[in-house]
């Protein structure tokens, strides 16, 4: 079925909207107040909503992060990630996040992370951060920490028993 839905750039007057969407998704407000925190920062670097007939029922952001040891360039984490309950399993998630992800590549990031179901990034080609040497600052998430890069960049150069720790922007660490 389709939705007959688009996906477009966020406007100021959007944010209520956003709000909303991210609460009914996940449940409670604290996504909700993440993005606020995140906009109020200016620390979101891409983010893009679905919409259908004037209602917005999807969003999505990418924020910087940061590495330690450090690698330079763009370096990115997919998150939050939200479609609502009434029009999740119809595609629109996964159209977020591959039109984020074009943007991402037109960018030239050069790494992408994610925390999430392992399933569902697999399909977007996120790897386990594990096989390039890197793990997320958080808890070990195994595989549900996921990473993007390109292919032929080894990021081999830390120590053998080095790893690199991801950082995602602080505003995360008070999601509850
Ligand atoms: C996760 C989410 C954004 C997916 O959006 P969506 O529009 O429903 O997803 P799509 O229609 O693009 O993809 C549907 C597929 O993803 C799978 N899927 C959806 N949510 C999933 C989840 N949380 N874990 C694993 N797989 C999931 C479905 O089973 C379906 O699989 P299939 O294609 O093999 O049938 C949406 O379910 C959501 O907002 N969930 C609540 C918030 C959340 O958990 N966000 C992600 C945090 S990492």
């Amino acid at each position: 079925m389709t939705l007959g839905h688009v996906i477009r750039k966020v406007k100021t007057e959007d944010r209520d909207a956003v709000s909303a969407v991210l609460t009914s998704a996940f449940e409670s407000d604290g996504e909700a107040r993440l993005v606020q925190n995140l906009w109020e920062q200016h620390a979101i670097r891409f983010e893009r909503l679905a919409e259908v007939s004037g209602v917005i029922i999807g969003y999505c952001a990418f924020s910087a992060v940061t590495c330690k040891p450090d690698l330079d360039g763009l370096l990115l984490g997919l998150g939050p990630l939200a479609v609502a309950p009434e029009h999740q399993n119809q595609g629109v998630g996964g159209e977020l996040v591959k039109e984020g992800l074009k943007l991402c590549r037109e960018n030239n990031a050069r790494l992408i992370a994610v925390l999430g179901d392992p399933d569902y990034y697999a399909r977007f080609g996120f790897e386990p951060a594990s096989k390039k040497k890197m793990t997320w600052a958080g808890f070990d998430a195994g595989d549900a920490f996921r990473i993007i890069t390109n292919a032929d960049e080894k990021f081999d150069d830390v120590n053998p028993d080095d790893i690199r720790t991801i950082h995602y922007h602080p505003a995360f660490n008070d999601v509850s």
